[in-house]
């Protein structure tokens, strides 16, 4: 049987794209006793990505190896096991690669339930929702009639915080890049305003909508738009630090902010990784399957077909065009 994986061959100066892969096409060997063989259905193209195979050391990861398949989470389907940990037909979520195929041990990867759909795992049950939920929940702390702003709004995290935040009581603001993604935060996601970063006067906007300020603020771009939301800060305000998506290409911001801020409106700066809580994942789960099927949020995927157009698509993520979780179909999920 033939596989096809993707393996790092250079560390990219600036944006990530297909000339930094090699396209292994091999033949797989025969699996081995106590593993099982899993048929990679969808993996997920992450901003993290890019800082994966930048050559930082010091980082929550370690940097992908030269020569390595290229480190992505993913979904398969359990095809043939000689393990007691998996049977076939089991649904497996975790860390794939950009790989058609993959063995694992006990442990690599997990079991899912299939009262949800294959794609919610790679969204809403995924890194993008424990991260919304943990980011906003538990590292925001916010109470109901405060008012939240969320940038990279119209995104995979940011879409997921806004509605959260909605069904948490909050009047929340979203900053996106395009009016078709601000037109969506308001009309279907029930966002109480929204701002296009490249169009808008933001400080126009933020006193407009938050005349009193902001109590809490989730940043997963950096740039223009944290630099704006920074100024319009409440005392004693909380904001989050999910992600800087505009400097994660090596760009520096476009406008550094006016930091004295933190100290005369005594703000709370706090930054988090979702790979320091991955035992949260249950109760996260359980608290977003509640909201699911109370019908509060909604979710979009950008699905690309094929693993050999994973490292073109992985520019959406930061030209803005993906619309919604951008994620690669490898193979079918029946
Ligand atoms: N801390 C954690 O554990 C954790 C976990 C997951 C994700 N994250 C972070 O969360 C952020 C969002 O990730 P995601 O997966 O949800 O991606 P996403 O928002 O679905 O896609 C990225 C979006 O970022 C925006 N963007 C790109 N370049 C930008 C720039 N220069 N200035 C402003 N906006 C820009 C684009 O939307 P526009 O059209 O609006 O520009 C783009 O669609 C990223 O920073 C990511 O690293 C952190």
């Amino acid at each position: 049987m033939r596989n096809l994986r993707y393996t790092l061959k250079t560390r990219p100066e600036g944006a990530l794209g297909p000339e930094h892969f090699d396209r292994v096409d091999e033949e797989l060997t025969a699996l081995e006793n106590g593993k099982a063989r899993v048929r990679v259905v969808y993996v997920s193209l992450d901003p993290a990505m890019r800082g994966w195979v930048s050559a930082d050391t010091k980082s929550y990861v370690p940097p992908v190896p030269i020569g390595d398949t290229m480190r992505a989470l993913g979904v398969g389907i359990v095809e043939e096991s000689k393990s007691d940990a998996f049977k076939p037909g089991d649904w497996v979520s975790g860390f794939t690669g950009w790989t058609e195929w993959l063995d694992i041990a006990p442990g690599a990867m997990n079991v899912v339930p299939k009262t949800a759909a294959m794609e919610d795992y790679m969204g809403i049950l995924g890194l993008a929702g424990a991260t919304a939920y943990h980011g906003l929940v538990k590292e925001g702390q916010p109470k109901a009639g405060e008012t939240l702003c969320v940038t990279g709004a119209a995104g995979s995290v940011g879409s997921l915080v806004g509605q959260i935040g909605k069904a948490l009581g909050l009047r929340v603001i979203g900053i996106a890049g395009t009016d078709e993604k601000c037109a969506w935060l308001i009309n279907e996601l029930g966002f109480d305003a929204a701002l296009n970063y490249k169009t808008d006067d933001l400080d126009k906007g933020l006193a407009e909508f938050a005349p009193d300020g902001l109590d809490l603020h989730f940043e997963n771009v950096g740039g223009k738009p944290f630099a704006a939301a920074l100024r319009h800060m409440k005392a004693f305000g909380r904001m989050i630090f999910c992600g800087f998506i505009s400097v994660y290409n090596g760009d520096r911001p476009d406008e550094y902010p006016d930091m004295t801020a933190i100290v005369r409106r005594r703000l709370t700066f706090k930054g988090f990784v979702m790979t320091d809580h991955f035992d949260e994942y249950p109760s996260i789960f359980a608290e977003l399957g509640k909201l699911m099927q109370a019908g509060k949020l909604t979710y979009r995927l950008d699905v690309v077909e094929g693993l050999e157009n994973a490292a073109s698509a992985f520019g959406k993520l930061f030209a803005g065009t993906n619309k919604g979780k951008l994620v690669v179909k490898v193979s079918n999920p029946s």
